[in-house]
């Protein structure tokens, strides 16, 4: 069965069953500050379980794009040295929200894979949690005995709390699980050992496949456990692994999710990935192709949902699974060019049907891999030199695991590298060392980054957070709920739950409202607004003491005013760089903030200056035209994208969308906007830069912003031409005044020369001879220029000539040397060691050549006493 139709039957089946099919939401999470990247199907359905939403059926099923590379579930390390372990993985879940439990649950998996699917019963085994003392939470008697029905009681396995009780992270929703697991191991090696013995017990054969999870409880900050307002089903299946299994192949890399992409790699770079390596080498060469394989897959999505290699936060985390792959490329398959890139093609046409946006963003990924790839080979080069340089430094066979530390954090050159390097050269790594230095280095940014949050006091409970900022700037309102949150960063804060709130939240990257919470007898400031799943958090340094009354919330509206001005600029100049540029344009990154706009977008040349006046000429002609906005509040979101609103990748959106027009531009968006393009008054673009390979930058003001703008470059001209005596040309007197320029410093230089003359003249018969050398040590009323000319005129009278000559030109000390080529040579006289020891009395310093060295200073009353010692030394 192909990939794709194993993917088919599990929605269809499911569907069958009632549940709505949603599509994978993207892989990066944009509106959950607990989570990097989406980790299981249930991530953004969190606040459904915890009862703050609702979600649009009871029943849903998807399949999602998940990465487990940081947080509580990371598997990183393992992935490419084992054969079922993933970066990227797709799972395939279904969903009871408060609707059915464990009955419905276990009866459909079991007929998905037995009936469906025609999985051999006799591969399978199910495991079920054996109950926690220390939790409280009793043997899960009601999954053992509907598993009872379905399969012999000797493939029923009791779990403990770490393989049967299911969590997302530290907080939040969690429950016990059934597992089942295959056992596809051939018929001796069943004989052998039983499959029993190896149910959880990285056995690459005898894999868990689904996860079922029975949600009932919510872990709290404390540790402790609280029953669920209602009891959910949360499920997961490896889609990897269910495809190995019903391929009837032995490694999910031999699945066809992999093997065109392990097929390209082959032909790329001439390795061969062999199903069963015979040695080390061969297995070190299928390590290699299979981290390969993987990584580009994670990096591929990531990028395309949005998130850039970068070098803090998520983007860190997809810039080191790509350097990873390049690293094992680089050292098991030779490859020093870039070429991962190159899989990318073969990646979009192998999952273009089931993920679009591989395919619309196919040329961006590509473009951003290749640039990754050969900055980091750069990188790699650099470090080898650089490890060439510490093994040379190193005296005996250790070398110093700080200095590897070094390589690695300021590098990145991986350490596993250095110690491949080092092995073959005989040496050892410190590796002590590095592991001290890792730590301590961890734990000052563990330090740094801090935060801890204690549990909700809820006050009302059961509320849901109702949004009327778009219609209402202040509001009556009541505190539903609070917590405490303490950062290193910005200290105490506390995060406060309203019934409802007219504070926008951060996203769509317009930043969070800023404003109070006051009541007849007190005031709370709100510094900031975000959300949280589904949640509007609005950050105070301190509570109102009665948390109970009621507030009026009112919103900063000179900040929310200039935000919406930038916003619905940000709008229209989209449209004006997919029409004036082309529809390659697409947004890669936003911020709307009080003060000005930035939007990155896909572009694969500098925007020019003439083409930056257009953009700006576009909106400013929309400005005028006083667009009113129309806003469409709730829409359906298949009706909206045919109006043709856009809509951005990587962004999750619901059934029924908000969608902002504002003439011919239209866009799918949560923001707040003026209420016509007038008030935008006037837009002027201010930069436009690189930030990556293919995507380009542009910062942006708006009105106040531009009044401001213009007025202080006015002043400066003001300033300009009051400095020129107000001309009545401006331009034309700054030009003329260069130009005059030029010939002065000509004719300047043509008297100094004729001073040089001058005094070589007059100088000639004040050069004394000593020991047997020509010397002068004169200040003379020369510029430095004059100075080194006259130096060299006398330098030309003969072989044995030792000048040292002060200038003080504009109160600046300096002294100049001049030793004849032939001194050097045979007196071993240096002209920059003059120099540096006699600027000591000028309190300067400077070198150059034996021959002819300068020094400056600051100390012009020093002069006459270097002169003095350099006299002394002569004589
Ligand atoms: N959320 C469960 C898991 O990821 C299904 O295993």
């Amino acid at each position: 069965m192909k990939s794709q139709d194993v993917r088919k039957q599990f929605l269809d089946f499911f569907q069958s069953k009632g549940h709505v099919i949603v599509p994978s939401a993207p892989i990066v999470l944009k509106d959950d500050p607990t989570l990097m990247f989406n980790n299981s199907g249930m991530a953004q359905f969190k606040e459904y379980f915890l009862g703050n939403g609702t979600p649009k059926s009871k029943r849903i099923a998807d399949t999602q794009k998940c990465l487990r590379v940081s947080g509580k579930h990371n598997d990183l390390e393992e992935v490419g040295i084992d054969t079922y372990h993933h970066t990227m993985f797709e799972m395939l879940g279904n969903w009871s929200f408060g609707d059915y439990f464990k009955k419905e649950a276990i009866n459909w998996a079991w007929e998905l894979l037995t009936e469906v699917y025609k999985i051999d019963k006799d591969i399978l085994y199910v495991t079920v949690f054996e109950g926690s003392e220390e939790e409280n939470v009793p043997f899960d008697q009601e999954a053992y005995d509907i598993w009872k029905t379905l399969i012999s009681e000797d493939r029923i396995l009791l779990g403990n709390k770490k393989d049967n009780f299911w969590e997302m992270g530290d907080q939040g929703p969690c429950g016990p699980c059934s597992e089942i697991h295959v056992d596809i191991r051939s018929a001796e090696e069943k004989a052998q050992v039983s499959g029993k013995d190896l149910v959880n017990n990285d056995h690459p054969h005898v894999v868990e496949i689904w996860n079922n999870v029975f949600m009932e409880f919510n872990r709290k900050a404390d540790g402790s456990l609280e029953k669920l307002p209602a009891q959910h089903v949360d499920t997961g299946m490896g889609f990897e692994r269910l495809c190995m299994v019903l391929q009837n192949v032995q490694s999910n890399y031999d699945t066809d999710v992999f093997t065109p992409l392990i097929n390209k790699i082959e032909s790329i770079t001439g390795a061969k990935y062999t199903i069963k390596a015979k040695d080390e080498d061969e297995e070190k060469i299928n390590i290699a192709i299979r981290v390969i394989a993987d990584h580009v897959r994670a990096v591929a999505f990531a990028i395309a949902d949005g998130q850039l290699p970068s070098n803090t936060g998520a983007g860190y985390v997809i810039r080191r699974i790509l350097r990873r792959a390049i690293r094992y490329g680089f050292t098991f398959l030779n490859t020093k060019e870039a070429f991962i890139y190159k899989l990318v093609e073969t990646l979009s046409n192998q999952m273009g049907d089931s993920f679009p946006e591989i395919v619309s963003q196919k040329n961006l990924v590509m473009n951003v891999i290749k640039e990754e790839e050969s900055s980091f080979l750069r990188t790699l080069d650099q470090g080898l030199q650089l490890l060439e340089n510490v093994i040379k430094a190193t005296e005996g066979k250790i070398v110093s695991g700080q200095k590897a530390f070094e390589l690695y954090d300021t590098f990145g050159f991986p350490i596993d590298l250095t110690a491949l390097i080092l092995r073959e050269r005989g040496l050892d790594l410190d590796e002590a060392g590095f592991e001290r230095a890792m730590f301590e280095q961890k734990t000052r940014s563990r330090a740094a980054s801090e935060v801890s949050t204690e549990d909700w006091i809820v006050l009302i409970p059961g509320n849901v957070e109702t949004f009327v900022g778009y219609d209402k700037n202040e509001n009556d309102v009541k505190i539903t709920r609070y917590r405490k949150i303490d950062s290193k960063k910005e200290g105490v804060l506390y995060q406060i739950v309203l019934d409802n709130t007219p504070f926008y939240p951060e996203g769509g990257g317009q930043v969070g409202d800023k404003g109070i919470l006051i009541s007849a007898n007190e005031s709370v400031a709100i510094i900031d607004t975000k959300k949280e799943n589904n949640l509007i958090l609005h950050f105070a340094k301190n509570l109102p003491e009665n948390v109970s009354g009621t507030f009026t919330a009112k919103v900063d509206t000179k900040l929310r005013t200039d935000s919406s001005r930038n916003h619905s600029a940000t709008h229209l100049m989209h449209q004006a760089l997919r029409t004036l540029l082309g529809t390659h344009v697409e947004q890669k990154g936003s911020l709307v903030s009080p003060d000005y706009l930035r939007f990155d977008f896909s572009h694969f040349s500098k925007v020019t200056d003439a083409e930056l006046r257009q953009v700006e000429d576009f909106v400013n002609a929309r400005i005028q035209e006083q667009l009113p906005l129309i806003e469409r509040r709730d829409i359906p979101f298949a009706q909206a994208v045919e109006e043709g609103a856009m809509a951005l990748f990587g962004e999750k959106y619901g059934d029924h969308v908000r969608a902002i027009k504002f003439g011919d531009s239209m866009e799918l968006c949560g923001g707040i906007h003026v209420k016509n393009t007038a008030d935008i008054w006037h837009f002027k673009i201010t930069s436009e830069s690189a930030v990556a390979a293919g995507i380009r930058r542009i910062e942006a003001i708006t009105s106040d912003a531009v009044k401001e703008h213009f007025a202080s470059h006015e002043h400066l001209l003001h300033e300009i031409k009051a400095a020129l005596k107000n001309p009545q040309d401006t331009l034309k007197a700054v030009v003329s005044l260069q130009e005059e320029n030029t010939k002065l410093t000509k004719q300047i230089e043509g008297l100094m020369k004729d001073k040089v003359k001058n005094m070589k003249a007059a100088l000639v018969s004040e050069i004394q001879e000593v020991n047997g050398i020509q010397f002068l040590a004169k200040q003379v009323d020369l510029n430095p220029e004059g100075a080194k000319d006259l130096a060299y005129e006398l330098g030309n009278l003969g072989t044995n000539v030792f000048l040292v000559l002060a200038t003080a030109e504009e109160g600046k000390p300096m002294l100049t040397c001049y030793v004849s080529k032939e001194l050097v040579a045979e007196r071993s006289l240096n002209a920059g060691n003059v120099v540096r020891e006699l600027g000591k009395y000028i309190q300067g310093g400077g070198g150059g050549q034996p021959f002819f060295a300068t020094a400056g200073g600051k100390n012009i009353d020093g002069i006459a006493e270097a002169l003095q010692k350099a006299i002394d030394f002569i004589q």
